[in-house]
């Protein structure tokens, strides 16, 4: 059960017309927020003009001492997955903030429980970003299965010594199977792209699976059950209590020894040391990383070897997509500080 939205006196936004973002709006006074990270011009510009928006123009980021004062001193903060908003941050008294904007869908930087015992109200961007995580997730199971970033290493590096009937041979994803962890919004996208794409086999896990739209998948009915049926397992389920390590050696150790590791969702899903050693036993033969469980530190173990890609945590970025979230992020505020329930509330 969510606290019902209350307002900070003298904080409100007065309104003329049909709604805050597109109607006039008058300022009683305005709303003080906190902006955590240096974001598009765009949503920089319409923060500024709705609010008195305290900008990262540097982007360096924020210290907990840094959260901790914005908590104190600010009516509302958006911020980012670089921010740790835990128990300590959100109980910093005295209190002034009363919503926290998340730019992004995961929250697993923030202490949802002790938002909620401080009542402060959580936001986040869902929806916005789903197909431009869906695609890094299909870039990068086709850069593991056809070894692209091993390939363009081999490139620069100058030691290509020229087109060979045996080089560097990959494996074919046209036809194989793609065994989906987390059947949401992205991962109903995935399985879209993979099965009108590549006619490719969809298998999921997920405990109360959703309509699937016309989609052709079939439920697992375990992870384990999944991992060994798979080709190429896609990890889009959120980091949590229950999740957390839930990719450890022993299912490692389930996966198909040609089979491929694909994680755009977050880190601390997979054990890395045991997931680099699968990779280097090649117990495995790949895996794509987009997330980290220490970002921005990749462990070392990985960095070491050819057959895993690594990105610097790009699913959501494109320009379009992260406008698109800003302005998410910012309709939550005016509509919290509407007194209105922010449209995507989840604590
Ligand atoms: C965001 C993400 O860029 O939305 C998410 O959960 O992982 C990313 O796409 C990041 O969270 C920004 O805060």
């Amino acid at each position: 059960m969510t606290n019902p939205v209350k307002v900070p006196d003298g904080a409100g936004l007065q309104t003329i017309g049909e709604n805050a973002l597109h109607g006039v709006v008058l300022m009683s006074e305005r709303p003080r927020i906190v902006v955590t990270r240096r974001l598009p011009a765009a949503v920089e510009h319409r923060l500024a003009e709705l609010f008195d928006a305290e900008l990262n123009r540097d982007d360096e980021p924020r210290s907990s001492g840094e959260l901790r004062d914005a908590v104190r001193s600010a009516d509302g903060m958006l911020v980012t997955v670089t921010d740790g908003m835990d128990a300590d941050v959100l109980a910093a008294g005295p209190r002034r903030v009363g919503i926290v904007a998340n730019f992004g869908v995961g929250y697993n930087h923030i202490d949802i429980a002790a938002a909620g015992v401080n009542d402060i109200v959580v936001t986040n961007t869902p929806g916005v970003l789903t197909d431009d995580t869906a695609d890094l997730a299909i870039l990068l199971m086709l850069m593991v299965a056809r070894r692209a970033g091993e390939g363009e290493r081999h490139v620069r590096s100058g030691t290509w010594t020229g087109w060979r009937p045996t080089q560097m041979m990959g494996t074919q994803v046209s036809g194989a199977t793609l065994g989906i962890i987390g059947m949401g919004r992205i991962g109903r996208a995935v399985a879209r792209r993979a099965q009108d794409g590549f006619g490719m086999r969809v298998v999921f896990h997920q405990p109360n699976p959703p309509e699937l739209g016309g989609l052709d998948a079939t439920p697992c009915a375990s992870l384990d059950e999944l991992l060994s049926v798979s080709d190429v397992v896609s990890i889009h389920c959120p980091a949590t209590p229950q999740t957390r390590g839930m990719i450890d050696a022993r299912r490692l150790a389930l996966m198909r020894p040609g089979a491929i590791l694909v994680n755009t969702a977050r880190g601390d899903v997979v054990d890395e040391v045991a997931l680099a050693a699968a990779l280097r036993a090649g117990q495995i033969a790949g895996a794509g990383l987009d997330v980290y469980a220490n970002e921005p530190s990749v462990h070392p173990q990985l960095l070491d070897l050819e057959n895993v890609v690594l990105l610097p945590h790009l699913g959501s970025a494109t320009t379009q997509t992260r406008i698109a979230m800003g302005m998410r992020a910012i309709d939550n505020l005016v509509a919290f500080f509407a007194g209105k329930e922010p449209p995507d509330r989840v604590a």
